[in-house]
């Protein structure tokens, strides 16, 4: 791989500084990427893009259905819940196909985040196969570094999604805030997204939305991954166009089968963009940034670490047969790496590392480490007819 090993300072944007949370939820909330053959059209605006309308596969409903029955996790624990249930409080976070709110548990007084995602959004924008794909895996999956499902149902307008609530709020945010991170923080969050991968990968799901914006912090300092609306249970290869285009791994923009190897490459973006506050290609002509990308050239600030570096140039490998994770040994190159030796896997795995940063909260229900955002969506739960029903029907008749 290229590179050049000149001092840089963060690329500024047209405001003459680095990227904000307005700035790219304002993109992030403009339409998706309209459905295209060639991936570098520069008509691909959106910070999420995405191309898969191929419709449902039922072998892969029926293979995590199948998983499902065999899963030693007890099904209780996913309760059916309905609307009237919650009292719904503010919005958390905005997406492409609605919004996730905290809300409280009428019974119990619990706080939850529930993620609305509207079915006529849904179906717009052909993402019925990924919305199934986000809730049987989070229903499948269950481990410390990533969001657990609580329950799910669906209205005549919505599906919802209840998660555990993750009171420290996105790490995005947490980083722009300190504009970049100390080597051991973006260490130790890098950390619990390897472990994260392993058992994502280990179950032959890849997770292809990997970015500041989707790690959370919990109150006890621990990323916990959310959104699996791109997740994707894949045990060879896949080809849809999807991810976001900073995090797109070239294989990706090439319009390759590609693999796992994904969310490897993604993660050295991560670990870039974590200990540099931007990432490595950023541009703001998308075009440009896909070029980039393509180009492979890193440019290092000249605080970086080397041994971040060494790990960032193998993650980053557009050469498949080089890149760290997608190896004869898999993730345990990346683990064994020099920039994790300081790393106790075992305790890590077991969740007794002392976090580097504990963020501030109150109370269950403090939603302060979130943005605010306009409550200007529609009511929940009106009663009227179900227009979708035949859409959803047989998908998520056993499925919500
Ligand atoms: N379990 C959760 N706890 C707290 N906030 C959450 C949770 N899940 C999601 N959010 C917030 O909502 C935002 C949008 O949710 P996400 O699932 O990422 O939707 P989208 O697929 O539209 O990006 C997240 O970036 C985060 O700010
Ligand atoms: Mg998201």
């Amino acid at each position: 791989m290229k590179e050049a090993n000149i001092p840089i300072s963060p690329i500024p944007n047209s405001a003459g500084s680095t990227p904000t949370k307005k700035e790219l939820s304002k993109i992030t909330s403009s339409t998706l990427a309209p459905k295209t053959e060639t991936p570098l059209k520069s008509t691909i605006t959106s910070t999420k893009i995405q191309k898969e309308v191929e419709p449902i596969k039922e072998e892969e409903v029926n293979e995590v259905l199948k998983k499902e029955k065999t899963s030693t996790e007890p099904p209780a624990e996913k309760k059916r819940f309905k609307l009237d249930d919650f009292v719904i409080m503010q919005t958390l976070g905005t997406g492409s196909f609605g919004r996730v709110h905290l809300v409280k548990h009428k019974e119990t007084g619990k706080y939850y985040a529930m993620k609305v995602l509207v079915k006529r959004q849904i179906i717009e924008s052909k993402q019925v196969e990924h919305t199934i794909n986000e809730k049987k895996i989070l229903e499948s999956l269950n481990h410390p570094y990533m969001v657990n499902l609580v329950g799910s149902f669906k209205d005549n307008r919505n599906l919802y999604i209840v998660l555990e609530y993750v009171c420290g709020g996105e790490l995005f945010s947490y980083l722009r805030q300190c504009k970049r991170l100390p080597n051991h923080v973006a260490r130790f969050y890098a950390a619990q997204v390897v472990l994260a991968f392993e058992h994502l990968h280990s179950n032959d799901i890849i997770y292809r939305d990997l970015k500041p914006e989707n790690l959370l912090i919990d109150k006890n300092g621990n990323i916990k991954i959310t959104d699996f609306g791109f997740a994707k249970h894949v045990p060879d290869v896949t080809w849809t166009l999807c991810g976001t285009p900073d995090y797109l791994a070239p294989e990706i923009i090439q319009s390759k089968g590609y693999g796992k190897a994904v969310d490897w490459y993604a993660l050295g973006v991560l670990i870039y963009e974590m200990l540099a506050g931007f990432p490595p290609f950023y541009d703001e002509d998308q075009m440009r940034l896909y070029e980039r990308i393509l180009e492979g050239r890193l440019r290092w600030p000249s605080y970086f670490d080397p041994a971040a570096k060494d790990l960032i140039k193998r993650l980053l490998s557009p050469d498949l047969t080089k890149r760290y994770g997608n190896l004869k040994s898999g993730s345990a190159d990346i683990k064994k790496h020099k920039w994790f030796s300081e790393i106790d896997w075992k305790k890590l795995a077991e969740v007794k590392v002392k976090a580097p940063y504990i963020p501030p909260f109150t109370s269950e229900g403090d939603a302060s480490n979130f943005d605010s955002y306009p409550e200007d969506h529609d009511p929940y739960g009106l009663p009227g007819p179900d227009l979708y029903s035949e859409e959803f029907k047989v998908s998520f008749f056993f499925l919500f």
